[in-house]
């Protein structure tokens, strides 16, 4: 398991987020709850890369697995009540202690991003992985729902080009080794790993974004977001 860059400030984490851009978080619940409210009222639940985040109707699940590198004990406190709630380590990378066709959904909320590599074709392969893995764990028909921090294209682009450059700032800047998709390839990417979109969409982003902890207007950022659902076949 890599070195976990929220590792020293997971307890914080849902509280800063909470602060900076609860408009965002707000709109993909829209996107979340309605999937989780289709779903039958005995439905599990992972959240892989949970963060101590519960922004959607963790009332209308049956069990809900929050799945983190790290875990936040104020989240633990927090949920100490909800007898349907369980926060436990997990990798997205490797999903090994849960068995095929457990879950009828899975949650990977603004997670993607943070399986980069320091080589681009490593990241490639890590976010492949991640998927295969989520998608391997749900039910047939069961569904991934996926909210993602994105770039316009011509960002990602640049991303591509300069990609040891970056990866050597966020290192300096003592960031996260990270890789952000646009809607599109990060779409593109998935149809082409063989799996059935059911639905995607823009997530309306708040007038700020958290970058490294800090509140930076989204205006001077190329940051999007988006919401992809992808539904597992029968077979
Ligand atoms: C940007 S935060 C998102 C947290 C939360 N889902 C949210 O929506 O705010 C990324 C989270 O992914 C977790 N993470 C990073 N790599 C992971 C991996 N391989 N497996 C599981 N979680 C991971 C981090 O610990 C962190 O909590």
């Amino acid at each position: 398991m890599k070195h976990n860059y929220f590792d020293s400030f997971i307890d914080e984490y849902a509280e800063e987020q909470e602060k900076i851009q609860p408009e965002f978080y707000k709109n993909a619940a829209v996107y979340i709850n309605r999937i989780i409210e289709q779903s039958p009222s005995n439905c599990r639940v992972l959240d892989i890369g949970n963060g101590g985040v519960i922004n959607y109707n963790s009332d209308a699940i049956g069990e809900l697995i929050c799945a983190d590198l790290s875990v936040s004990n104020k989240a633990v406190k927090k949920y100490e009540l909800k007898k349907n709630i369980k926060f436990v380590v997990g990798d997205m990378l490797n999903l090994t202690q849960w068995k095929d066709n457990t879950f009828d959904i899975v949650i990977v909320q603004t997670v993607i991003h943070h399986l980069a590599d320091r080589r681009l074709n490593q990241t490639e392969k890590n976010v492949s992985r991640g998927i295969e893995e989520c998608v391997r764990v749900l039910k047939p028909d069961g569904r991934l729902l996926i909210i993602e921090s994105t770039v316009t294209k011509w960002f990602e682009k640049c991303e591509r080009i300069f990609y040891p450059v970056m990866q050597w700032c966020f290192r300096i800047l003592k960031f996260d080794t990270v890789y952000q998709y646009s809607h599109y390839s990060l779409v593109r990417k998935i149809k082409m790993m063989g799996f059935l979109i059911e639905e995607t969409d823009e997530v309306q982003l708040d007038k700020y974004v958290w970058i490294m902890r800090k509140k930076v207007p989204t205006c001077l950022t190329p940051c999007k977001a988006c919401w992809i659902c992808v539904k597992k076949s029968k077979k």
